[in-house]
């Protein structure tokens, strides 16, 4: 066999194989994949490990529950992005990527703890549109408070 067949032969198994690899990785990850999904799991901690161990300072109660409702839909503003009923579809969140939380999502209350929802409102959430709103916008204490009432947005499955 001549040394040009060879080389041929080669070639057109190297552009075969690239070729191949292009179908198949463009089939295991789309162009379209929206990166900001991946990278914003819900299981991917947006609080350091020592927002875990911060307590309330306000006792549960009903009477909290309506001052975290009022807070939620008033002073507070989380209802434009994080929706009336904290389904994450405020007007405002609509353009936002990532989207806001959806709050009433179970995954949500079983993988974050009281400390590390205040730990967000109170410092953000870096790359996000959620920025500090506590002390800013609303006391701590309110923070505090308006956990009380998200934790009753979430949903049974
Ligand atoms: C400008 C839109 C906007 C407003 C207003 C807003 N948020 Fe957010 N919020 C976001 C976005 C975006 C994220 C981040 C989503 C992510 O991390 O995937 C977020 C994240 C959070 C988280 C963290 C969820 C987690 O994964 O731990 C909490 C808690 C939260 N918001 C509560 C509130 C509360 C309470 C208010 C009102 C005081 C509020 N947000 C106001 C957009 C907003």
């Amino acid at each position: 066999m001549s040394q040009g067949r060879i080389v041929v032969i080669l070639l057109s198994m190297i552009v075969g194989f690239s070729v191949f690899v292009h179908f198949f990785t463009a089939a295991v990850a789309p162009p379209d994949v929206d990166q900001s999904v991946m990278t914003f799991s819900l299981s991917r901690p947006r609080a350091p490990s020592e927002a875990r161990k911060l307590e309330s300072p306000v006792p549960f109660s009903k009477e909290m529950v309506e001052k975290g409702d009022e807070i939620y839909h008033g002073k507070g503003n989380c209802y434009v992005c994080h929706g009336p009923t904290g389904k994450g579809d405020g007007d405002a969140g609509v353009l936002l990527s990532p989207k806001p939380t959806n709050l009433t999502d179970p995954n949500l209350h079983l993988l974050r703890r009281d400390g590390e929802l205040f730990w967000a409102i109170k410092h953000g959430v870096e790359g996000t549109g959620m920025f500090s709103y506590a002390p800013r916008m609303i006391s701590e204490e309110e923070a505090w408070i308006v956990i009380q009432y998200v934790r009753t947005l979430k949903e049974e499955r």
